[in-house]
């Protein structure tokens, strides 16, 4: 099959830079490197994950001082605290680590490098060039005098986990570590069992970490909004109050999942909630929205520091997506009516909020929930938008409907709460022309990067079949 490479896959270190790490890392081997039947075997056998915490810089020394353009700001901790990012190798969690490292914090990445696999196996790229975690890692501590650690490995191999946990000892975890695509749950069988074993199981592997190892460790988890669905209400910010039969109580807000990709997050919702009251975890659910744009001040300090864009029919995701098939002249493709209405943030944002959830944890025992989205828009209100900056660059954007491939409404009520992380001090970056414009230009710049092939839709959400499907020709 097209989508699984074969056997043993190992990534050597470049040589070209100081080296950071000795040996060699094998990924394990539940990413199945196999040509076998399933490109994800469900069952990890903790032996058979070969990969053991390999640190780029386990020193806890205070960092030097920076070479450049760094200066500490009023919001940071006063009490350098330690966060592991899991995660932090890709589009959220790769901003999130550099700006909690630039606002002091001491951070650890966590991650399998699992995505850029599966960029390898469905035959995709990020519009951007990425370069490899380890080039990542260098430059940062080349510009600003701060290491970030580096664990490679799967959390769903606890003994990994453990080591990492011990080494590192976190005050804070944020968990952006899974699989989050819902397209690419639903290609088949094998995707969908590999998506929620990897969410749920690499969840609950966190959790009793911290009952483990670091009891009072605050979990910040990523979430959607869209664990939620579009009920024909107003969405709270997790819980809602309901009288029933003359009796009120304070309940967890309905979910309606609309993907195996969405259904994982809300199990890992359930598993958080329940830790949190049986074993006095201390944990914040951020129902995050879809995020838009790319740079970061930190981001953007290096061409070496770009983050991850990705545009294709199974890991872009709206505005991001239009803004590049604007670019290279490709029809915006609304699906459907296109009157699905989601919430919205900048990149900014979300490593913002981030911030702002570690500086204010939850107490012990609380399961807290924060909608964290700043906007909502419809996908058509969304193709107007780049429609619109489009024609200020001289770009004649066209837009065409294709068919749904989802299963979803294309016509409903959606007013969603978002007011917890404004109270807590967010400002917002509202979705604005001049974003747009920079996006846009930003698509421009790497149009030469874009395969026309991948943009259209190619999973269906009826047509998921048991046997292991190619996506891309
Ligand atoms: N991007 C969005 O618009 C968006 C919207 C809502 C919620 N989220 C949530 O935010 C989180 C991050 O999303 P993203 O867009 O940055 O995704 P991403 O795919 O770019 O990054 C996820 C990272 O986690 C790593 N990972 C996955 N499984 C792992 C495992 N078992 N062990 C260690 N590392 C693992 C991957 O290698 C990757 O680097 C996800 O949980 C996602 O559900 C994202």
């Amino acid at each position: 099959m097209a989508h699984l490479l074969s056997t043993s896959y190992s990534v050597k270190l470049s040589s070209g830079c100081k080296p950071l790490i000795q040996n060699s890392i094998v990924f394990p081997k539940f990413v199945s490197f196999q040509t076998s039947k399933t490109p994800f075997t469900s069952q990890r056998s903790q032996s058979s994950c070969t990969v053991r915490a390999t640190t780029l810089s386990a020193n806890r020394e205070a960092p030097n001082e920076p070479s450049q353009g760094i200066h500490q700001t009023s919001s940071e901790p006063s009490k350098s605290k330690r966060v592991m990012v899991i995660g932090g190798d890709g589009y959220c969690g790769w901003a999130t680590a550099l700006h909690l490292s630039k606002k002091g914090y001491e951070v650890a990445i966590v991650d399998s490098l699992v995505r850029r696999l599966f960029d390898h196996q469905l035959g995709i790229d990020s519009l951007t060039p990425i370069s490899s975690i380890h080039d990542r890692l260098r430059c940062w501590k080349a510009l600003t005098g701060k290491s970030i650690e580096l664990y490679i490995g799967d959390i769903c191999d606890f003994e990994f986990l453990t080591d990492a946990f011990k080494s590192f000892e976190p005050e804070a975890v944020v968990h952006f570590g899974e699989q989050r695509s819902a397209p690419y749950s639903m290609i088949d069988r094998s995707r969908a069992v590999f998506t929620q074993n990897n969410n749920v199981i690499g969840t609950l592997n966190v959790l009793f970490a911290i009952k483990e190892f670091g009891e009072q460790c605050h979990l910040v988890k990523l979430g959607t909004m869209g664990e939620y669905g579009t009920p024909n209400i107003d969405i709270e910010e997790g819980y809602i109050t309901i009288t029933h039969n003359g009796r009120t109580d304070t309940l967890p807000y309905p979910k309606q999942a609309s993907s195996f990709y969405h259904l994982s997050k809300v199990h890992d919702s359930n598993n958080i909630a329940f830790t949190c009251k049986a074993w006095g975890i201390r944990a914040t659910d951020l129902n995050q929205g879809v995020v838009y744009g790319v740079r970061t001040d930190e981001t953007e300090m290096h061409e070496e520091l770009i983050n991850r864009l990705d545009y294709d029919g199974v890991f872009g995701t709206a505005l991001n997506r239009f803004c590049v098939q604007a670019a290279v002249d490709h029809p915006l493709t609304v699906y459907g009516k296109g009157g699905q209405t989601r919430g919205y943030l900048d990149i900014r944002d979300t490593v913002q909020c981030v911030e702002i959830a570690i500086a204010n944890p939850a107490q012990a025992g609380e399961f807290r929930v924060f909608n964290q989205f700043t906007e909502q828009f419809s996908v058509n209100e969304l193709a107007a938008l780049v429609t619109k900056a489009g024609k200020k660059l001289g770009i004649d954007v066209q837009t065409t409907s294709v068919p749904n491939p989802r299963v979803e409404a294309e016509e409903h009520y959606y007013n969603a709460k978002h007011t917890k992380l404004i109270e807590l001090g967010l400002k917002p970056h509202l979705l604005s022309d001049s974003l747009l414009d920079s996006l846009l230009n930003f698509a421009l710049k790497y149009k030469d990067r874009v395969d026309r092939k991948q943009i259209m839709p190619s999973v269906s959400w009826r047509k998921i079949g048991a046997k292991p499907k190619t996506v891309t020709a």
